[in-house]
């Protein structure tokens, strides 16, 4: 009996059925009704402290450009005292109405609706006549004028949930004198104080130089420190932390964990796929060691790492050969596919066809070939776009066109001087890569000037690679799968030969627990060869099938499953260490504002630490600036930090990798599950964990 649609409407009224399949849930209402716990310094009225004793390497050129932020302090906050002269007029300060504007800037980074929620609980305690706009669509809205008021009604379902939708988000950059224009005038129309931007270091960027260009209209423009990438860290000239991570970081990076630790119970379940994951995070690979110290995956690479790599077995070959071989210093894409098929081969050699690989989404920019294409073809789009009317990619939509383009470059025909930056050589290496590869190179940069690492199949081109070396190494009889002695003993029993002597004929180790088939061995014809060597099999004998099988079995077969985890762990909801630390800096935004603080960037001092430890501040953005090339020029941009080689966390995780590839015989694998990101319990002592080795 089919069900009509009046049977339906009649089903949906049932109230068990409505609740059932409601947007809100147990989950939702249990963030819903959250309330993070507060600093306490920031449960009463403050004033602002300058801290002078923090010191930073000030770039020239900031110094230059930013003249009027560039001598701020961090600025600490300390609660006001009752009865002295002095705190009446800061009382006051800080209880006047005050219009703000805040604005999502970049990817969204989970705990960015707890910033906004932050910010207006503390306005609204402060002074329930301030106004609080949202820009809609990010610094779009702010050009164009676009915006709402932040009510209670709107921040309510949005307490501690994902996402950026309840005001929206944008790339775009305020890079113009007619941009500061429309972006003060819009400020101006809404009378506002003070301009909030919530983003990374290129939107911190932006809110450096807003800060600059409105000081003398009097609105003041706090940055706060945004982005799953986790390469918003602040540490003085000598070394203080001051902010250990950006916010979104830790949820990001517990959803990946979370479905990588998935793969490799799958993986360790059927035994016959190699998983490998691309990691986001644009250049750094914090992401990316976060996830390997979580779930303990068999390979995961450090861009920043391989940067560092030399060739020893070519720089040792050039020093005999009393040379110096260029080429031996820093990684190549077919170095970094023999570091991956050396993982590979290990594992094969104890029983293993499986594995999980996790691969930052940032690599190429460390890989030598890869990141001198990146530089060139940036500034060839570049200078194209300086001098045309119409934009690069619009001239040359398809990949044709644009090789077409870089061929006349190289041909001379394009550029005139005797060094074209696009060589023969450079055309002809591009040619050898394979087209989606180098559509991917030369995708649209963003609006800020960044490679977008995201739209390029970095894991398809290097897996590439991989099963090609693994080909060479199966060829040369290197790649092999080892074969447990009981499962040998086993298939032999029904072969009436001696296994000892038939093992110390076929296999290269045959004392070990698994058995791997000697080198030479690398067909049915140079198996029964080496059997009747040693006099094992007479010349008319055939090859019993139980040995057939064993050839068999020590023949891998590859096979690999990508995967890309970026954009879902942009979108999860908050850890409960996210909802904490951005609630806290909503706050914390809120009170330098109200100390009337610019060119400050919202900060928490001592998060790896006891909750009662953690210290808000505003940090000096123009103080964390230099000179980076974006477009082809060098542009004064906010600096990202990169994975400290140094580092505790990085340290711990060069000690323990080499036990993860787990390829001793009989090893179990050492994967860790994470779990999912739970709320209901007491989850105050799940943090990052690089945010807690690198504060031991
Ligand atoms: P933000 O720096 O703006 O936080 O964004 C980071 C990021 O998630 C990168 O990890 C990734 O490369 C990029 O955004 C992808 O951006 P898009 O949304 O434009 O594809």
């Amino acid at each position: 009996m089919s069900h009509t649609f009046e049977d339906a409407q009649r089903l949906l009224a049932v109230p068990e059925a409505a609740q059932a399949i409601s947007e809100i849930n147990h989950e939702n209402d249990e963030r819903r009704f959250f309330s993070p716990e507060i600093i306490p310094v920031l449960q009463g009225k403050t004033r602002l402290a300058d801290h002078s004793e923090y010191q930073f390497a000030i770039d020239q050129e900031a110094q230059k450009t930013l003249p009027d932020i560039i001598g701020n302090h961090v600025q600490g906050i300390e609660s006001l005292s009752e009865n002295s002269q002095e705190s009446d007029a800061l009382h006051q300060q800080f209880t006047r109405p005050l219009n703000i504007g805040l604005v999502f800037s970049g990817g969204p980074a989970p705990g960015g609706h707890n910033v906004i929620a932050g910010m207006y609980d503390a306005a609204m305690t402060a002074n329930p006549e301030s106004k609080i706009y949202g820009f809609l669509m990010g610094p779009d809205g702010l050009l164009e004028s676009s915006y709402i008021e932040i009510t209670k009604e709107l921040v309510e379902p949005y307490r501690n949930m994902g996402g950026f939708s309840m005001i929206m988000t944008g790339r775009t950059k305020i890079d113009s004198d007619k941009k500061m224009a429309q972006a003060l005038e819009t400020c101006q129309k809404l009378s506002l104080d003070a301009l909030v931007i919530i983003g990374g270091d290129d939107s911190n960027t932006n809110a450096a130089f807003l800060a600059q260009h409105f000081k003398p209209y009097g609105i003041n423009v706090i940055g706060v420190p945004k982005t799953i990438d986790g390469d918003i860290q602040v540490k003085t000239a000598d070394n203080q932390v001051l902010c250990a991570i950006s916010f979104g970081f830790h949820s990001a990076a517990r959803a990946f964990s979370e479905n990588i630790g998935n793969l490799c119970r799958d993986a360790c379940s059927t035994r016959k796929y190699w998983h490998v994951c691309k990691v986001m995070g644009r250049v750094a690979s914090h992401l990316t060691l976060e996830t390997a110290l979580q779930t303990h995956v068999n390979l995961a690479l450090i861009g920043e790492e391989l940067a560092d790599y030399d060739d020893k077995e070519r720089m040792e070959k050039a020093d005999r050969e009393n040379t110096v071989d260029y080429t031996a210093f820093g990684i190549t894409l077919r170095h970094l596919s023999r570091l991956i098929c050396k993982v590979i081969v290990r594992r094969a050699a104890v029983g293993k066809n499986y594995g999980v690989i996790v691969i930052p989404e940032g690599i190429l920019e460390f890989v030598n070939e890869i990141q001198v294409f990146i530089i060139k073809l940036n500034k060839i789009i570049a200078d194209y776009n300086r001098i045309h009317d119409i934009g690069f990619h619009r001239a040359y939509p398809n990949l044709a066109e644009k090789l077409q383009y870089l061929r006349h470059i190289s041909q001379g025909m394009v550029d005139k001087g005797p060094f074209p930056i696009w060589n023969q050589r450079d055309d002809e290496l591009f040619h050898q890569l394979p087209r989606f590869f180098q559509e991917g190179l030369l995708v649209e940069r963003d609006k800020h000037g960044n490679f977008q690492f995201s739209q390029v199949k970095t894991e398809v081109v290097i897996m590439d690679m991989v099963r090609e070396y693994l080909k060479v190494l199966a060829d040369q009889g290197v790649y092999k799968m080892g074969i447990e002695r009981s499962n040998y003993q086993q298939m032999m029993s029904s072969t009436g030969l001696d296994p000892a002597l038939v093992g110390k004929a076929i296999f290269k180790n045959p004392d070990d627990a698994y058995l791997v088939v000697a080198p030479e061995i690398i067909s049915l014809k140079t198996m029964k060869q080496a059997l009747k060597n040693h006099g094992i099999l007479g010349e008319d004998d055939g090859l019993p099938e139980a040995i057939q099988q064993i050839f068999t079995k020590s023949q891998p077969n590859f096979k690999t499953q990508t995967h890309f985890y970026g954009y879902d762990g942009r979108g999860t909801d908050p850890s409960y260490f996210d909802c904490t630390y951005t609630y806290n800096l909503g706050l914390t935004a809120f009170h330098l504002i109200a100390g009337n603080a610019t060119g400050q960037m919202a900060a928490i001092k001592n998060l790896e630490k006891t909750f009662a430890q953690w210290e808000p501040m505003g940090i000096p953005i123009a103080k964390l600036m230099h000179l980076e090339e974006r477009k082809g020029k060098l542009s004064l941009v906010m600096e990202k930090a990169l994975v400290d080689l140094h580092s505790n966390a990085f340290q711990v995780f060069c000690q323990i990798r080499d036990k993860w590839i787990a390829a001793e015989p009989g090893e179990k694998d050492y994967y860790r599950r994470t779990g999912p990101i739970r709320f209901s319990d007491d989850r105050k002592d799940d943090k990052p964990l690089t945010l807690l080795l690198n504060g031991l």
